[in-house]
């Protein structure tokens, strides 16, 4: 999953009024060359919409976000999900990952969060909010003393194409996240051609790095 994302490095955040947007967001996404996706369980239509992708498109690394209960965690393995994330880090969500076979980035922020996520196992980490943790000055702090264990981030918060290069030039980076290229007004208007090209330009920006 890792060299898929290392491959990449940028996953959109997709949140989902209604799960008939699912598919022709998943395809304006291929479309621009990006098999892989956040669908966040912040809206009702999250599991049908992780459904419908891993049945239409299957090459999707297909994550599902915004799991804060261990229901949602079985919910988006059951509709397909190949990994899941959180903004924070819960040792009984991510209890529950381990036991359904979800792979897992739990979010951190601190010193603190990322040795409790190592000790419980973790080593791809969500960063969030990173934008307003500090940015990337802040991940080349916490790389001081905890690069060596081989842990990585996924910094999501605050990021955009215009300084999305700043995150992906540091090492302990694996990639990014964000919802920039798939805004909801874009999903909410069906501009999947505006969406094919903010994630082109994502594309672009990301392979200069
Ligand atoms: C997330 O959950 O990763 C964030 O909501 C994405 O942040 P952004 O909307 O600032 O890109």
């Amino acid at each position: 999953m890792l060299d898929r994302i290392l491959a990449k490095r940028i996953i959109p955040v997709v949140v989902l009024d209604q799960a008939s947007d699912a598919e022709p967001l998943a395809e304006a996404l291929l479309d621009a060359g990006l098999d892989i996706m956040e669908v966040t369980f912040r809206t009702a239509a999250a599991a049908e919409s992780i459904t419908r992708i891993a049945k239409a498109f299957p090459e999707i690394l297909l994550g599902a976000g915004t799991l804060l209960e261990p229901d949602q965690v079985a919910r988006a393995r059951d509709a397909g999900a190949i990994f899941g994330l959180a903004p924070g880090l819960n040792p009984e969500i991510l209890a529950k990952a381990k036991q359904v076979g979800l792979q897992f980035s739990p979010g951190v922020m601190t010193p603190s969060d990322i040795e409790q996520a190592l000790s419980l196992g973790c080593d791809l980490l969500k960063f969030f909010p990173a934008g307003a943790a500090g940015g990337p000055n802040m991940l080349k702090a916490l790389a001081g003393p905890y690069a060596h264990t081989g842990v990585k981030f996924v910094p999501t918060g605050g990021i955009s194409a215009k300084n999305l290069g700043d995150y992906l030039a540091l090492p302990v980076v694996a990639a990014i996240g964000g919802s920039w290229m798939v805004d909801k007004k874009l999903v909410a208007d069906a501009n999947w051609t505006e969406i094919t090209r903010l994630t082109k330009e994502a594309l672009a920006a990301a392979a200069a790095v």
